[in-house]
């Protein structure tokens, strides 16, 4: 690390984590998050309305807390980065003005930021530069999406494939409800599913061929984990098998998300696989992806998991490479794009982490 290299303080607020990421150059200093997820468990999902609230709450003690995690002070600061899009409206306004803000009071270059590509720039702090030419599958919460990643800061990245309904996590958070396992679903079906047999019940794997491209569908895996729920309960003498139906349901999530990467690299030629959100934090991906990668001569690079969630970190580690790399501030009349994708819809072009419209 060298003490020339700018310091970018992150914020993200898109869901229901507030984080503040601190970086010098490609090197964390700080990565601190409040969550709101005991306020959503009783409604078994994330309310929009509450996680702002929490935001608004969360933002100024977190922003505190990281300077001092960091040892810095609010005036050793070089920029300030923040997500944009996509996310939950009132969420991303929190902390979009609250970065604003701070950017006008200390007169710091603003990047306002694309979440997912966040989710690949965060891969940096840990194995250094991307790869020119690589995949990167972004599976979370809120999206799941398979691209192909040129240069992030130039926006050269194009959408291979995205889910036609769920998302893998949302599939991961609804088949853990319906096991009465709780919330968020992914971590607590990761770890049900240790002690179960991921070949006990054979459920669908959708739109598996190279005729359907790179989409998935999960709505048809959940229904059918529901109807196999419905149809054990007629006999309510025998306990559910839990832990087989949370083993059964990852594989076959895990197969499909590794059929349709490893698919992508053998087409386009691609070596290095990047894998980011939520969903990548899930043991048995990390494990079937990079072995089965491995024995292809793909590499597979991912976060460790508390950096996979949504995290400051990220936000702060993108500022970061656009900075380096020479990328204009984002005008401070910004706005939020709640539903921002890695593409401009309609004309194929590819949206660039750092182009918001002004308001
Ligand atoms: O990236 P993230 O923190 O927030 C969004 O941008 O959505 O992802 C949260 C999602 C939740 O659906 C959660 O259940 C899932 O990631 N998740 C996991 C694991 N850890 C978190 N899913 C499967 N296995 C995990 N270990
Ligand atoms: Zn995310």
């Amino acid at each position: 690390m060298s003490a020339s290299e700018p310091l970018l303080l992150g914020i993200e607020t898109s869901c229901d984590e507030t984080g503040v990421g601190i970086v010098r150059g490609r090197t964390l200093l700080a990565d601190t998050t409040a969550s709101s997820v005991p306020e959503h468990v009783r409604y078994g999902g994330v309310v929009p309305e509450i996680a702002s609230r929490a935001h608004v709450e969360a933002l100024a003690p977190t922003v505190a807390r990281a300077l001092s995690d960091a040892k810095v002070s609010i005036g050793d600061l070089d920029g300030i980065a923040v997500t944009a899009g996509p996310g939950l409206a009132g969420c991303l306004v929190v902390g979009v003005a609250a970065a604003k803000a701070m950017a006008l009071a200390l007169g710091l270059p603003l990047y306002a930021v694309n979440h997912l590509a966040a989710h690949i720039a965060v891969d940096t702090l840990e194995h250094g530069p991307l790869p020119r030419d690589c995949l990167a599958l972004l599976v979370s919460g809120g999206h799941t999406s398979l691209l192909r990643v040129g240069d992030l800061a130039a926006g050269d990245y194009q959408t291979l494939g995205t889910t036609l309904d769920d998302a893998a996590g949302e599939a991961f958070d609804k088949v853990a409800r319906l096991l009465g396992l709780g919330f968020p679903g992914g971590p607590l079906i990761d770890a049900c599913a240790r002690t179960g047999d991921p070949s006990a019940i054979r459920f669908p794997r959708a739109l598996r061929g190279a005729e359907y491209g790179y989409d998935v569908s999960f709505s048809g895996l959940k229904t059918a984990v529901a109807r196999w729920v419905e149809v054990a309960q007629v006999t309510p003498a025998t306990p559910l098998p839990v832990a087989d139906i949370a083993a059964s349901f990852q594989a076959a999530v895990v197969d499909v998300l590794v059929e349709r990467t490893l698919r992508a690299t053998r087409e386009f030629g691609i070596t290095d696989v990047i894998l980011g959100g939520g969903v990548a934090a899930n043991s048995r991906l990390r494990a079937v992806l990079t072995e089965q990668a491995g024995r292809r001569g793909v590499r597979v690079r991912a976060p460790r998991p508390a950096l996979c969630t949504d995290n400051g970190a990220m936000v702060a580690a993108l500022g970061s490479h656009l900075m380096s790399r020479g990328v204009p501030p984002t005008p401070l009349a910004c706005g939020v794009d709640p539903s921002a994708g890695m593409s401009v819809p309609g004309d194929g072009r590819s949206a660039a982490p750092h182009r918001w419209h002004s308001v």
